[in-house]
Protein backbone atom coordinates (compact mmCIF):
# COMPACT_ATOMS: atom_id res chain seq x y z
CA UNK A 1 0.00 0.00 0.00
CA UNK A 2 1.28 3.38 -1.44
CA UNK A 3 0.70 6.28 0.94
CA UNK A 4 1.13 10.03 0.36
CA UNK A 5 1.26 12.00 3.85
CA UNK A 6 1.32 15.65 4.27
CA UNK A 7 2.91 17.14 7.45
CA UNK A 8 2.60 20.95 8.81
CA UNK A 9 1.48 20.93 11.99
CA UNK A 10 4.48 23.46 13.06
CA UNK A 11 7.06 25.19 10.66
CA UNK A 12 8.20 22.05 9.00
CA UNK A 13 6.13 21.60 5.25
CA UNK A 14 6.56 18.12 4.52
CA UNK A 15 5.28 15.82 2.09
CA UNK A 16 6.50 11.71 1.81
CA UNK A 17 5.25 8.65 0.03
CA UNK A 18 5.83 5.87 2.29
CA UNK A 19 5.31 1.68 1.06
CA UNK A 20 3.56 -0.27 3.52
CA UNK A 21 4.54 1.55 6.49
CA UNK A 22 8.44 0.96 6.12
CA UNK A 23 9.81 1.67 2.94
CA UNK A 24 9.82 5.76 2.72
CA UNK A 25 10.26 6.95 -1.11
CA UNK A 26 10.76 10.16 -0.70
CA UNK A 27 10.44 12.56 2.85
CA UNK A 28 11.02 15.75 1.48
CA UNK A 29 10.90 18.50 4.41
CA UNK A 30 11.39 22.36 4.34
CA UNK A 31 11.78 23.71 7.65
CA UNK A 32 11.53 27.55 8.13
CA UNK A 33 13.79 26.95 11.10
CA UNK A 34 15.87 30.29 9.46
CA UNK A 35 12.98 32.55 9.10
CA UNK A 36 11.94 31.98 12.88
CA UNK A 37 15.20 32.33 14.67
CA UNK A 38 14.61 35.95 13.67
CA UNK A 39 11.64 36.08 16.44
CA UNK A 40 13.41 33.99 18.80
CA UNK A 41 10.13 31.04 18.12
CA UNK A 42 7.93 29.90 15.88
CA UNK A 43 5.42 33.01 14.85
CA UNK A 44 1.98 31.50 13.97
CA UNK A 45 0.61 33.96 11.33
CA UNK A 46 4.04 33.67 9.61
CA UNK A 47 4.22 29.78 9.77
CA UNK A 48 0.92 29.64 7.81
CA UNK A 49 2.06 32.17 4.86
CA UNK A 50 5.24 29.99 4.33
CA UNK A 51 3.52 26.15 4.52
CA UNK A 52 1.37 28.13 1.80
CA UNK A 53 4.59 29.05 -0.35
CA UNK A 54 5.97 25.66 -0.09
CA UNK A 55 3.39 23.22 -0.51
CA UNK A 56 3.14 22.67 -3.83
CA UNK A 57 6.54 22.83 -4.77
CA UNK A 58 6.91 20.19 -1.42
CA UNK A 59 4.68 18.06 -2.80
CA UNK A 60 5.42 18.03 -6.43
CA UNK A 61 9.32 17.05 -5.28
CA UNK A 62 7.51 14.44 -2.73
CA UNK A 63 6.14 12.83 -5.92
CA UNK A 64 9.34 13.44 -8.29
CA UNK A 65 11.75 11.61 -5.95
CA UNK A 66 9.19 8.43 -5.09
CA UNK A 67 8.64 8.56 -8.99
CA UNK A 68 5.06 8.32 -8.71
CA UNK A 69 1.94 9.60 -10.02
CA UNK A 70 -1.50 9.90 -8.39
CA UNK A 71 -2.31 6.50 -10.05
CA UNK A 72 0.29 4.38 -7.68
CA UNK A 73 -0.88 5.95 -4.75
CA UNK A 74 -3.71 4.28 -2.26
CA UNK A 75 -4.43 6.61 0.42
CA UNK A 76 -3.80 10.13 0.89
CA UNK A 77 -2.57 10.56 5.11
CA UNK A 78 -2.70 14.60 6.64
CA UNK A 79 -1.88 15.27 10.06
CA UNK A 80 -4.87 16.81 11.76
CA UNK A 81 -3.57 18.13 14.67
CA UNK A 82 -2.39 18.99 17.67
CA UNK A 83 -0.84 21.64 16.07
CA UNK A 84 -1.04 25.43 15.23
CA UNK A 85 -4.96 25.56 13.89
CA UNK A 86 -3.54 28.14 10.31
CA UNK A 87 -0.29 25.72 9.74
CA UNK A 88 -2.77 22.51 10.06
CA UNK A 89 -4.94 24.13 7.77
CA UNK A 90 -2.66 24.44 4.78
CA UNK A 91 -1.92 20.93 4.70
CA UNK A 92 -5.32 19.46 5.23
CA UNK A 93 -6.34 22.21 2.55
CA UNK A 94 -3.59 20.14 0.32
CA UNK A 95 -4.27 16.96 0.81
CA UNK A 96 -8.14 17.08 0.93
CA UNK A 97 -7.63 18.87 -2.52
CA UNK A 98 -5.52 16.54 -3.98
CA UNK A 99 -7.63 13.42 -2.82
CA UNK A 100 -10.80 15.09 -4.55
CA UNK A 101 -9.35 15.54 -7.18
CA UNK A 102 -8.35 11.98 -7.61
CA UNK A 103 -10.71 10.42 -6.29
CA UNK A 104 -8.23 8.87 -3.11
CA UNK A 105 -9.45 7.95 0.60
CA UNK A 106 -8.51 10.70 3.00
CA UNK A 107 -7.25 10.07 6.81
CA UNK A 108 -6.47 12.47 9.10
CA UNK A 109 -3.75 11.53 11.43
CA UNK A 110 -3.07 12.79 14.74
CA UNK A 111 0.56 14.11 15.07
CA UNK A 112 1.75 12.30 18.32
CA UNK A 113 0.98 9.02 16.77
CA UNK A 114 2.85 9.96 13.85
CA UNK A 115 5.70 10.57 16.31
CA UNK A 116 5.35 7.22 17.91
CA UNK A 117 5.32 5.45 14.61
CA UNK A 118 8.62 7.13 13.22
CA UNK A 119 10.35 4.38 15.01
CA UNK A 120 8.29 1.97 13.54
CA UNK A 121 10.06 3.07 9.42
CA UNK A 122 13.42 1.41 11.08
CA UNK A 123 12.66 -0.70 13.98
CA UNK A 124 10.25 -3.52 14.89
CA UNK A 125 7.57 -2.65 17.43
CA UNK A 126 7.31 -5.32 20.12
CA UNK A 127 4.63 -5.06 22.83
CA UNK A 128 3.50 -4.19 25.37
CA UNK A 129 5.77 -0.97 25.19
CA UNK A 130 6.40 1.89 26.78
CA UNK A 131 6.70 5.54 24.68
CA UNK A 132 8.61 8.44 25.65
CA UNK A 133 7.34 11.34 23.42
CA UNK A 134 9.52 14.56 23.96
CA UNK A 135 8.49 17.11 21.94
CA UNK A 136 9.08 21.00 21.82
CA UNK A 137 4.99 20.96 22.54
CA UNK A 138 4.75 17.47 24.56
CA UNK A 139 5.70 14.96 27.02
CA UNK A 140 4.03 12.43 27.43
CA UNK A 141 4.75 8.58 29.03
CA UNK A 142 2.58 6.26 26.85
CA UNK A 143 1.90 3.06 27.82
CA UNK A 144 1.16 0.71 24.66
CA UNK A 145 -0.25 -2.86 24.76
CA UNK A 146 -0.61 -3.77 20.85
CA UNK A 147 -0.76 -1.46 17.89
CA UNK A 148 -3.28 2.08 17.79
CA UNK A 149 -3.95 1.19 21.68
CA UNK A 150 -2.25 4.30 23.77
CA UNK A 151 -2.69 4.52 27.43
CA UNK A 152 -1.25 7.83 28.98
CA UNK A 153 0.47 6.92 31.95
CA UNK A 154 2.05 10.20 32.71
CA UNK A 155 2.28 14.25 31.20
CA UNK A 156 4.05 17.44 31.94
CA UNK A 157 1.88 19.39 34.03
CA UNK A 158 3.08 22.58 32.46
CA UNK A 159 5.92 23.35 29.88
CA UNK A 160 6.94 20.47 27.50
CA UNK A 161 10.23 19.51 27.49
CA UNK A 162 11.48 20.98 24.23
CA UNK A 163 10.00 24.34 24.84
CA UNK A 164 12.01 24.21 28.21
CA UNK A 165 15.41 23.60 26.21
CA UNK A 166 14.40 26.55 23.94
CA UNK A 167 13.41 29.08 26.77
CA UNK A 168 16.51 27.85 28.57
CA UNK A 169 18.53 28.57 25.31
CA UNK A 170 17.08 32.14 25.15
CA UNK A 171 18.06 32.82 28.40
CA UNK A 172 21.38 31.94 27.33
CA UNK A 173 21.40 33.89 24.67
CA UNK A 174 21.58 30.78 22.19
CA UNK A 175 19.22 31.26 18.50
CA UNK A 176 15.93 29.36 18.52
CA UNK A 177 15.88 26.69 18.46
CA UNK A 178 17.92 26.30 21.66
CA UNK A 179 17.28 22.29 22.28
CA UNK A 180 19.95 21.06 19.51
CA UNK A 181 22.97 24.05 20.54
CA UNK A 182 22.25 23.28 24.25
CA UNK A 183 22.72 19.22 23.66
CA UNK A 184 26.10 20.22 21.54
CA UNK A 185 27.29 22.81 24.25
CA UNK A 186 26.18 20.35 27.20
CA UNK A 187 29.11 17.41 25.96
CA UNK A 188 31.88 19.92 26.06
CA UNK A 189 30.55 21.46 29.51
CA UNK A 190 30.38 20.16 33.16
CA UNK A 191 27.26 20.08 35.64
CA UNK A 192 28.66 22.61 38.09
CA UNK A 193 25.57 24.43 38.73
CA UNK A 194 23.17 22.55 40.77
CA UNK A 195 19.50 22.71 39.85
CA UNK A 196 16.46 20.52 41.19
CA UNK A 197 15.26 17.76 39.68
CA UNK A 198 11.39 18.00 39.55
CA UNK A 199 8.92 15.72 40.45
CA UNK A 200 10.81 12.89 41.02
CA UNK A 201 7.90 11.75 43.63
CA UNK A 202 8.14 7.79 42.71
CA UNK A 203 3.93 7.54 42.53
CA UNK A 204 3.67 10.15 39.94
CA UNK A 205 4.14 9.39 35.98
CA UNK A 206 3.33 13.31 35.83
CA UNK A 207 6.77 15.69 34.63
CA UNK A 208 7.08 19.28 35.58
CA UNK A 209 9.43 21.44 33.63
CA UNK A 210 8.74 24.93 34.42
CA UNK A 211 10.62 25.38 37.81
CA UNK A 212 13.32 23.71 36.41
CA UNK A 213 13.21 26.92 34.03
CA UNK A 214 12.72 29.34 36.57
CA UNK A 215 15.66 27.77 38.78
CA UNK A 216 17.90 28.40 35.60
CA UNK A 217 16.54 31.78 35.52
CA UNK A 218 16.90 32.99 38.70
CA UNK A 219 20.65 31.60 38.90
CA UNK A 220 21.46 33.97 36.14
CA UNK A 221 19.61 36.52 37.81
CA UNK A 222 21.94 36.49 40.78
CA UNK A 223 24.69 35.96 38.79
CA UNK A 224 24.38 38.48 36.83
CA UNK A 225 23.49 41.28 39.74
CA UNK A 226 26.84 39.65 41.45
CA UNK A 227 28.65 40.43 38.12
CA UNK A 228 29.84 36.46 38.09
CA UNK A 229 30.44 35.33 34.45
CA UNK A 230 27.48 32.44 33.87
CA UNK A 231 29.73 29.50 32.43
CA UNK A 232 26.96 28.75 29.29
CA UNK A 233 28.68 25.58 28.63
CA UNK A 234 28.24 24.42 31.88
CA UNK A 235 24.63 25.43 32.41
CA UNK A 236 23.96 23.89 29.46
CA UNK A 237 25.33 20.48 30.85
CA UNK A 238 23.48 21.02 34.73
CA UNK A 239 20.12 22.13 32.99
CA UNK A 240 20.65 18.47 30.75
CA UNK A 241 21.58 16.65 33.29
CA UNK A 242 18.75 17.76 35.45
CA UNK A 243 16.04 17.02 32.37
CA UNK A 244 17.63 13.48 31.39
CA UNK A 245 17.75 12.45 35.19
CA UNK A 246 13.64 12.98 35.43
CA UNK A 247 12.93 11.55 32.03
CA UNK A 248 15.22 8.65 32.16
CA UNK A 249 14.22 7.74 35.82
CA UNK A 250 10.49 7.96 35.05
CA UNK A 251 10.88 5.87 32.05
CA UNK A 252 12.63 3.16 33.98
CA UNK A 253 9.91 3.13 36.69
CA UNK A 254 7.19 2.65 33.94
CA UNK A 255 9.11 0.33 31.45
CA UNK A 256 9.49 -2.43 34.89
CA UNK A 257 6.09 -1.80 36.36
CA UNK A 258 4.32 -2.10 33.48
CA UNK A 259 6.86 -5.17 31.99
CA UNK A 260 6.85 -4.53 29.09
CA UNK A 261 9.34 -5.56 25.77
CA UNK A 262 10.39 -2.47 24.33
CA UNK A 263 11.13 1.01 25.01
CA UNK A 264 10.41 3.98 22.35
CA UNK A 265 11.66 7.29 22.02
CA UNK A 266 10.54 9.59 19.73
CA UNK A 267 10.04 13.34 19.10
CA UNK A 268 12.63 16.37 18.73
CA UNK A 269 14.08 15.54 22.06
CA UNK A 270 14.75 12.20 21.25
CA UNK A 271 17.69 13.32 18.98
CA UNK A 272 19.16 14.34 22.16
CA UNK A 273 22.24 12.83 22.86
CA UNK A 274 22.77 13.47 26.08
CA UNK A 275 19.88 11.46 26.97
CA UNK A 276 20.06 8.63 24.72
CA UNK A 277 23.51 8.05 26.62
CA UNK A 278 21.78 7.98 29.94
CA UNK A 279 19.24 6.00 28.55
CA UNK A 280 21.82 3.08 27.39
CA UNK A 281 23.70 3.40 30.48
CA UNK A 282 20.68 3.39 32.82
CA UNK A 283 18.43 0.61 31.15
CA UNK A 284 20.44 -2.30 29.61
CA UNK A 285 18.03 -5.01 30.13
CA UNK A 286 15.24 -3.32 27.75
CA UNK A 287 15.63 -2.85 24.40
CA UNK A 288 15.44 0.81 23.11
CA UNK A 289 14.31 1.79 19.71
CA UNK A 290 14.27 5.57 18.06
CA UNK A 291 13.90 7.06 15.08
CA UNK A 292 17.02 8.29 12.96
CA UNK A 293 17.54 12.08 13.88
CA UNK A 294 15.75 12.68 10.07
CA UNK A 295 12.40 11.11 11.37
CA UNK A 296 12.96 12.62 15.23
CA UNK A 297 11.75 16.24 14.14
CA UNK A 298 8.48 17.12 12.33
CA UNK A 299 8.36 15.11 8.88
CA UNK A 300 5.47 13.76 6.62
CA UNK A 301 7.11 9.77 6.31
CA UNK A 302 5.85 9.28 10.37
CA UNK A 303 2.06 10.46 9.36
CA UNK A 304 2.60 7.83 6.12
CA UNK A 305 3.54 5.08 8.30
CA UNK A 306 1.16 6.24 11.49
CA UNK A 307 -1.41 5.87 8.46
CA UNK A 308 -0.40 2.71 7.35
CA UNK A 309 -0.95 0.98 11.37
CA UNK A 310 -4.02 2.55 11.54
CA UNK A 311 -5.60 1.49 8.30
CA UNK A 312 -4.37 -2.30 9.17
CA UNK A 313 -6.14 -2.27 12.41
CA UNK A 314 -9.19 -1.04 11.05
CA UNK A 315 -8.76 -3.28 7.87
CA UNK A 316 -10.49 -0.98 5.23
CA UNK A 317 -9.64 1.97 3.09
CA UNK A 318 -11.55 5.21 5.77
CA UNK A 319 -14.65 7.15 4.16
CA UNK A 320 -14.19 9.69 6.17
CA UNK A 321 -12.79 12.86 5.39
CA UNK A 322 -10.96 14.29 8.53
CA UNK A 323 -11.66 13.74 11.99
CA UNK A 324 -12.84 10.17 13.44
CA UNK A 325 -9.40 8.63 13.83
CA UNK A 326 -8.84 6.55 16.94
CA UNK A 327 -6.33 9.20 18.53
CA UNK A 328 -5.00 10.36 21.40
CA UNK A 329 -7.05 12.63 23.70
CA UNK A 330 -5.82 15.80 23.45
O1 LIG B 1 8.99 17.11 17.36
P1 LIG B 1 9.48 18.46 16.98
O2 LIG B 1 10.25 18.60 15.70
O3 LIG B 1 8.31 19.48 16.88
C1 LIG B 1 7.21 19.45 17.73
O4 LIG B 1 6.28 18.67 17.43
O5 LIG B 1 7.29 20.15 18.74
O6 LIG B 1 10.36 18.97 18.22
C2 LIG B 1 11.00 20.22 18.23
C3 LIG B 1 11.66 20.38 19.58
C4 LIG B 1 12.25 21.78 19.79
O7 LIG B 1 11.84 22.25 21.06
C5 LIG B 1 13.75 21.53 19.75
O8 LIG B 1 14.49 22.43 20.53
C6 LIG B 1 13.83 20.14 20.30
O9 LIG B 1 12.74 19.45 19.73
N1 LIG B 1 15.09 19.45 19.95
C7 LIG B 1 16.02 19.09 20.86
C8 LIG B 1 17.08 18.50 20.14
N2 LIG B 1 16.77 18.52 18.80
C9 LIG B 1 15.54 19.11 18.71
N3 LIG B 1 16.03 19.21 22.19
C10 LIG B 1 17.10 18.74 22.85
N4 LIG B 1 18.16 18.16 22.24
C11 LIG B 1 18.20 18.02 20.90
N5 LIG B 1 19.26 17.44 20.30
ZN1 LIG C 1 6.28 17.19 16.36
Amino acid sequence: MRILAVESSCDETSVAVVEDGKKVLSNVVLSQIDIHTKFGGVVPEVASRHHVESMTYVFDEALKKANVTEKDIDLVAVTEGPGLIGSLLVGINAATTYAFAHKLPLMGVNHMIGHIYSASIEHEMKFPLVALLVSGGHTELIYMKEHMSFEILGETLDDAVGEAYDKVGRMLGLPYPGGPLIDKLALIGKETYHLPRPMLDPNSYDFSFSGLKSAVNNMIYHMNRKQEEVNINDMCASFQESVTDVLVSKLKKAATEYNVNQILIAGGVAANKGLKKKLHETIKDIEIIMPSIEYCTDNAAMIGAAAYYTYQKKGSLPNYVIGGQSSLDY
